[in-house]
């Protein structure tokens, strides 16, 4: 997403109730790392459901720099051919990641074992974003990095040529640094381990396995040990890239909301590092039925059927933070319609995503109407519910998620809620303003 690109408004007016099936695109997740696995796994790694949103059109872009053979070859369809683990050639020009924190920190993590030096960039949210949090545990592999004060962007990493493994205790709670160290790990003789006290994401375990990796998870008291063996031969597979359940939440939450909903969403992961905001909405008392529950892609999936209806505001507790780290935001909508409040904690991460995600809802949701009380570690929303003024154009900082979220609470608010720029949607859910008006919201 250029920075330069003029801002898109968008607005979401209350209509009729919201019917049909809504078939959201591939995991975010997933399709970073299925690009940078690929690149760095000799022979060919196919992959279908492919996200074609801008942060993974980056990511490719970023793999190709670095010497990867990456082509499209159908709709989601893509092919890589690799360089093999410690191939990574040096880039000739600056990586710009967009808008994208999982593809830059990834990226770092993927070349901070191999001797090449790369300079890093993004878009404005981006460059904002700390990065201090990737490199600190890749110079123990023996990477070196030069940023922007505090740790930012534009940032130059020299790989390491004589890399040592790592033991690494997660400070923060973040599949973004845990992978970049595995991903540094696949280059460093011996075994690297990453402690974390919360479990995050796993996909990059869970595909680091079916490229060939020797990875071992053990939960302690201390939390999840996760060991991987340095310099394994990673043989490409195919991967098929299931659909993604942050982007789901967007038209289940906007089924709960508009009265007379009825929605099918087809294959929400199960995983449990993600089904937080599942969990939490079924504590509130949404109407949300599994069906066909199954395997897609390596994940466990089901169908979900959606009935709006009467909700009911929750506290999501903090050890649940980190399985729905990015559903928040609509979580916050949805509570805005919800009877009585809705305390989120241990939420601080939110503060450091492409925006302050905290401030950014507090700003509009009260703009909207809603009170919301917020402290450093934790968001309150006082629910209305069902009766949500509306009526605000609220500003989403450069925040695809932000966007979506104000859009879905304008769809059953009493009167139109704008967002200052649609364009960011762009990067996660390409197709998402199709989606909605194909189930008959009021999106223009
Ligand atoms: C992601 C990890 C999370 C999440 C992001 C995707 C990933 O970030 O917010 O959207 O793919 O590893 P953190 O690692 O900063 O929690």
């Amino acid at each position: 997403m250029p920075d330069h690109a003029a801002p898109r408004p968008l607005t979401a007016r209350a209509g009729a109730p919201l019917a049909g099936t809504a078939a959201v695109p591939g995991d975010k997740s997933i399709s970073h790392r299925a690009l940078i696995l690929g690149a760095l796994t000799v022979g060919e790694t196919r992959i279908t459901g492919l996200l074609e949103g801008q942060d993974v059109l980056d990511t490719a872009q970023a793999m190709r720099a670095f010497g990867a053979e990456v082509v499209r070859t159908g709709e989601g369809a893509w092919s890589v051919h690799g360089v093999g683990t410690g191939g990574f050639r040096e880039p000739q020009d600056v990586i710009d990641c967009g808008n994208s924190g999982t593809g830059v920190r990834l990226i770092m993590g993927a070349m901070a074992t191999t001797p090449v030096t790369a300079t890093f960039t993004g878009d404005a949210s981006l460059r904002r974003r700390p990065m201090g949090r990737v490199t600190e545990p890749l110079a123990l592999f023996g990477a070196r990095a030069w940023g922007r004060a505090g740790g930012r962007l534009p940032m130059t990493v020299v790989g390491a040529a004589d890399p040592v493994p790592v033991r690494y205790a997660l400070p923060v709670p973040s599949a973004q640094v845990k992978s970049a160290v595995l991903l540094a790990g696949l280059n460093a003789p011996g075994e690297t381990v990453v402690i974390e006290r919360e479990a995050t994401r796993d996909h990059t375990e869970r595909m680091l396995r079916g490229f060939g990796a020797a990875v071992t998870v053990a939960d302690v008291p201390e939390g999840r040990v996760i060991t991987l063996t340095g310099r394994p031969e990673l043989r490409p597979c195919a991967v098929a890239v299931p659909r993604d359940p942050s982007s789901a939440a967007f038209p289940v939450c906007a089924a709960l909301i508009v009265p007379g909903s009825d929605v099918l969403v087809p294959a929400v992961s199960r995983n449990p590092t993600r089904d937080g905001l599942y969990v939490t909405l079924r504590e509130m008392g949404a109407d949300i039925a599994y069906l066909d529950p199954r395997e897609e892609g390596g994940e466990p999936v089901a169908d979900l059927r959606v009935r709006a209806g009467a909700l009911r505001g929750v506290e999501t507790p903090p050890e649940r933070a980190a399985s729905m780290i990015d559903e928040f935001p609509v979580l916050a909508a949805v509570a805005a319609f919800a009877e009585g409040p809705t305390v989120m904690r241990g939420v601080r991460e939110l503060r450091v995503k492409e925006s302050d995600r905290i401030d950014a809802m507090a700003r509009g949701l009260r703009a909207c109407g809603v009170a919301v009380d917020e402290t450093e570690d934790t968001m309150t929303v006082h629910g209305r519910g069902g009766d949500v003024p509306g009526g605000a154009t609220v500003a989403v900082h450069l925040d695809h998620r932000i966007a979506m979220s104000f859009l879905v609470l304008g769809l059953a608010s009493r009167r139109p809620v704008t967002v200052d720029d649609a364009g960011p949607i762009g990067t996660s859910f390409p197709g998402f303003d199709a989606l909605i008006r194909g189930l008959g919201g009021d999106l223009a």
